[in-house]
């Protein structure tokens, strides 16, 4: 492929990647997923989880996208045909589009809600709330598809703006704006949390384990969320990687975008819990966690409207900062398959991602109940549509790992790697079964009618099945 493009510095890639990284899944997702799940227990296979799976997979992810140096479905097309295997491995990017349009579609109306706080916080009209008032401000919101669809129309469009100038004058600009800031603001809460709250109560939450408290379920969301806040396994790893400057090195990166990422869920649930603590108010609030339980903190705290309005800055910036890389690997397919313009090539993908994102809006209201989801799914539009990308990612992931860890010859992969034969040896050795095994367990039991026993019986066949198929994908290459 000629004349692709590359960011303009070396570290750019490691910039993207912490900013599509660290997000909802971080500020939102997280602290109230600790929360519901006893604190430091879940943190522990989290973070193991991170580091024995999420490490080697964001390594593979972005090998593949930089020696193909194309989109993620160009590029697995380009790959398939040189490593001669099957064509079906090009559904890495299909199954990757799949995932970042529908990831899209009901993270911008979330980050929407966090822009109807901000303005709640800002105008000051929380202060001295009650928590009654307060949670049905929250119920209101829920209630009125018009102002959902307002914020998610914001929301979507300002990220379009951004990924439309290109990844150099938006995406590489606009983080390099919105980053550091977000990381000042986040000091700043984490002071404010620590002055104002109750930072020990949140420590010993927090880091202080006893394994008994998780249950299978929390161990199981533990590895899920380890992926989503990753932004493994749907091609946006891939998408940036293929911009990625040949001198940087793959596993130094990874290493450094988890440890931010990590670092950021830790620092925001620290000051979170602290507030929440503080203000003596329950932990396992669920994902109201920070749209009842934190604005009530901040309604009672000196300041707290202006704190409470620049952390939910906070949050729309680090939301912004993920959408962006859930446009780019479609735009950047649109745009290299059918010759489109950049912003032609946006505006599809984001079209079509704001009106699926209708579909989300409506399953907090007029479609909460009752619906053909329901009958066939028991479950919302919204609920549907998490649960499919819950199946995609994973299976993203796995697939990503046994490609890399099978098909790519160890030459490419020390080229690229750029290390001893060692730690090749290590990487291959997780990316060819630790990865695998361990996702695919996750992916079956995301499925919900598959527990108990069913579990790891069909776990181990699927391992071996997999196991027997890249046999034969190392054979052909
Ligand atoms: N990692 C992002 C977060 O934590 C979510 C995301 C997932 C972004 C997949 C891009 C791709 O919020």
């Amino acid at each position: 492929m000629s004349g692709h493009n590359v960011w303009t510095h070396k570290g750019t890639f490691l910039l993207a990647a912490v900013g599509s990284a660290v997000g909802l899944g971080n500020l939102w997702r997280f602290p109230y997923l600790t929360g519901e799940n006893g604190g430091g227990a879940f943190i522990l296979i989290y973070a193991l989880t991170i580091f024995a799976v999420g490490i080697p997979i964001f390594i593979a992810e972005t090998m593949l996208g930089r020696t193909s140096r194309q989109s993620p479905i160009m590029g697995m097309r380009h790959l398939t045909k040189t490593h001669k295997t099957s064509r079906a491995w090009e559904s890495i990017g299909w199954l990757g589009a799949a995932a970042a349009f529908l990831i899209l579609s009901f993270y911008s109306v979330i980050a929407g809600w966090a822009l109807h706080y901000t303005w709640l916080m800002l105008t000051g009209s929380l202060v001295g709330a009650d928590a009654t008032t307060i949670s049905a401000g929250f119920d209101a919101l829920l209630a009125s598809p018009g102002l959902m669809t307002l914020y998610h129309t914001l929301f979507i469009a300002f990220s379009a703006l951004i990924v439309g100038l290109g990844i150099h004058k938006g995406i590489e600009s606009g983080l390099r704006i919105m980053m550091p800031a977000l990381f000042a603001i986040l000091i700043v809460v984490l002071i404010y949390g620590v002055i104002n709250g109750d930072v020990g109560a949140a420590a010993n939450f927090l880091f202080t384990f006893n394994i008994a408290d998780l249950s299978l379920e929390g161990w199981l969301q533990a590895v899920g969320q380890s992926f989503f806040t990753l932004s493994l396994g749907m091609g946006a790893i891939m998408a940036y990687g293929a911009y990625m400057s040949s001198e940087a090195s793959l596993t130094r990166t990874a290493i450094a975008v988890a440890f931010v990422d990590t670092a950021i869920a830790m620092v925001a649930g620290l000051a979170i819990f602290s507030l929440v603590f503080g203000a003596g108010l329950e932990t396992d609030q669920g994902p109201g966690l920070m749209f009842v339980t934190l604005p009530l903190a901040f309604a009672d705290m000196p300041f707290g409207a202006l704190v409470g309005g620049v952390f939910f800055i906070l949050v729309l910036g680090a939301a912004i900062s993920s959408s962006i890389s859930l446009i780019e690997p479609v735009a950047a397919f649109l745009v290299e398959r059918f010759d489109m313009t950049r912003p032609q090539a946006v505006t599809i993908m984001v079209v079509a991602a704001w009106a699926m994102g209708l579909l989300t809006v409506v399953s907090f209201n007029v479609w909460a109940e009752g619906t053909i989801f329901h009958a066939l799914f028991e479950r919302s539009a919204f609920e549907f549509i998490e649960l499919l990308t819950n199946i995609f990612m994973p299976l993203g992931g796995l697939m990503i790992a046994l490609f890399a860890g099978w098909a790519l010859t160890q030459s490419e992969v020390m080229k690229e790697l750029g290390t001893n034969i060692t730690w090749f040896k290590t990487w291959r050795l997780l990316v060819r079964f630790v990865g695998p095994a361990a996702v695919s367990f996750v992916f079956l039991r995301t499925i919900p009618q598959v527990e108990g026993y069913v579990v790891p019986t069909l776990g181990a066949l699927l391992i071996v099945g997999v196991f027997a198929l890249s046999q034969r994908l190392r054979k052909s290459a």
